[in-house]
């Protein structure tokens, strides 16, 4: 068992560029995680095979991922940083956690019933996908899992597969806890729904400019003529705003809005501008690793060796206590 060193873990997919809503409610707080605690940090392209079915782009998106998390800052010395099929442990012990996952519980999923609803054929990966993320998260003890709302129930049923375990075969798992700061819960896209790869109403971090221009400026914002005042809190171009300002920043731009007078295409060009520019050091960073592939294959062998070392302890523990080590 590990010591009282708080582990936080999180996954993301490899299916899409990275956009707002990812690195604001994602990967931001994950860069800070690894400045207090032991950071687990992977790409989760098992669970990208239940969407992609091109493997030239689930390669080059995998490698892409990596790329934006070490240009981001994600420090392979300090944390687990992996690539999740470089540790197949977790197949085995999506496995053992089946067994104790009633279908009840994956039917009730709502990421699973979503697909259903929009007619994606379901097949039976869609419908383990959360069982196979209990394992990402059991496997390596994480306290704490960073996500956004959306994935909220998965994380509780990642707890109720773990108590069930636990119950059946005796103390094997340690149960961690979901982790949603209220300020980033949800990050609305250009249309004022949840910004989503899902929904095409991103803005992509990396954009090339003139991308991230024609993005910006098509933020659906009401129809309020400039000589009134504007209400900030129903906006989405001031919530996107705001992800760039500190408290003052924030305070300020609310004035503005409460203002008349206000141009939401003069908020939409300042807008451009703090995204290009917050992103900048990002994107040369990345370009580097993007070119220098040995180096970057490198550091995911050494990733996945150390991170392994982890993993196969806790599952040799799942191994024993249900039997199979005989
Ligand atoms: P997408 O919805 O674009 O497919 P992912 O499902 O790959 O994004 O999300 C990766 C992580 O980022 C998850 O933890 C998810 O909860 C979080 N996330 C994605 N979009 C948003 C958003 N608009 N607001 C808050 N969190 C988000
Ligand atoms: N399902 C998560 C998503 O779509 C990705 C994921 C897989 C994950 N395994 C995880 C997130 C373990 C946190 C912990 O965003």
């Amino acid at each position: 068992m590990k010591g009282e060193e708080v582990r936080v873990l999180s996954g993301i997919q490899p299916s899409g560029s990275l956009h707002l809503g990812n690195y604001f409610a994602m990967m931001k707080r994950m860069i800070e995680y690894q400045e207090e605690h032991t950071l687990f940090c992977f790409i989760v392209n098992y669970h990208a095979l239940t969407s992609v079915f091109d493997a030239e782009r689930l390669r080059l998106g995998t490698f892409e991922a990596i790329c934006d998390f070490l240009a981001l800052g994600i420090d392979p010395e300090r944390s687990y940083f992996y690539v999740q099929s470089d540790i197949p442990e977790v197949t085995e012990l999506t496995w053992l956690l089946s067994n104790v996952t009633p279908l009840g519980l994956l039917e009730r999923g709502h990421s699973f019933k979503d697909k259903k609803a929009r007619g994606i054929a379901a097949n039976h990966g869609l419908l383990a996908y959360p069982v196979l993320m209990a394992a990402d998260i059991l496997l390596y003890e994480a306290d704490l899992v960073p996500v956004g709302r959306d994935q909220k129930q998965h994380v509780e049923m990642t707890r109720d597969i773990a108590m069930r375990f636990n119950q059946t075969y005796g103390e094997t798992f340690v149960i961690p806890e979901p982790e949603i700061p209220k300020d980033v819960a949800v990050i609305p896209g250009i249309d004022g729904q949840k910004m989503s790869k899902s929904y095409n109403n991103t803005i992509e971090i990396f954009a090339p400019r003139e991308e991230l221009r024609k993005k910006v400026m098509s933020i659906v914002t009401d129809p309020t003529p400039v000589d009134q005042a504007k209400n900030p809190d129903q906006c989405s171009l001031f919530a996107l705003y705001s992800l760039f300002l500190d408290q003052e920043g924030r305070k300020e731009l609310r004035e503005r809005y409460l203002r008349p007078g206000l141009k939401y295409s003069d908020v939409k060009k300042e807008l451009v501008e703090k995204i290009w520019t917050f992103f900048e050091p990002f994107r040369v960073k990345r370009e580097q690793l993007m070119r220098d592939r040995d180096t970057v294959m490198d550091i995911m062998a050494a990733g996945a060796k150390k991170t392994r070392a982890v993993a196969v302890e806790v599952l040799q523990r799942a191994r024993t206590n249900v039997g199979l080590n005989y």
